[in-house]
């Protein structure tokens, strides 16, 4: 069975016809071709699928592509300005070095944005709390944790 479905993908209107088990994190990749989310384990335990839903970090594996529905999606696509420029965060990701082979990088930046919009100045181990389900499998939480650290000071230094 299929289902249209209406929601706002980084700022666009969109739709899509879905079939009713399709997860979201399919849609994205699948469908519209978003393929900076990434699939790891496809069963909620790794955040390399992570988006933002209104706001919020969510494993797209385990959301149905139908609860998006009306629902404001995020990915890692959207985050680079109109011109093309990174996003503080992942300017300080590259600058840090905080990416090795980048496969957990989408998600553990875009769970750095939704802990950043909402305490812009996070305290070490709430950044290490933050990001407890992104799993980086090169192991380089160090650099990663600096790295965010670094994008809320850019961000503050920005008035962001
Ligand atoms: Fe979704 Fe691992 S692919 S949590
Ligand atoms: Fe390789 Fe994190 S950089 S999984």
């Amino acid at each position: 069975m299929k289902m249209q479905i209406q929601f706002t993908l980084n700022g666009e209107k969109v739709e899509a016809e879905v079939s009713v088990n399709m997860t979201l994190l399919d849609l994205i990749r699948d469908e519209f071709k978003l393929t900076g989310t990434k699939k790891g384990c496809d069963e909620g335990d790794c955040g390399a699928c992570t988006v933002l839903m209104n706001g919020k970090p969510v494993s797209s594996c385990m959301i149905l592509a139908i609860d998006a529905s009306g629902k404001d999606i995020e990915t890692i696509e959207g985050l680079k300005g109109d011109d093309g420029e990174l996003h503080p965060i992942q300017q300080a990701f590259v600058e840090i070095g905080a990416i090795q082979c980048g496969f957990c990088t989408p998600g553990m930046i875009l769970t750095a944005k939704s802990l950043l919009n909402n305490n812009l100045e996070p305290t070490e181990t709430e950044v290490r709390q933050a990001i407890s389900g992104n799993l980086c499998r090169c192991t380089g939480y160090e650099k990663i944790v600096e790295a965010i650290l670094q994008a809320s000071e850019y961000l503050r230094e920005e008035g962001m």
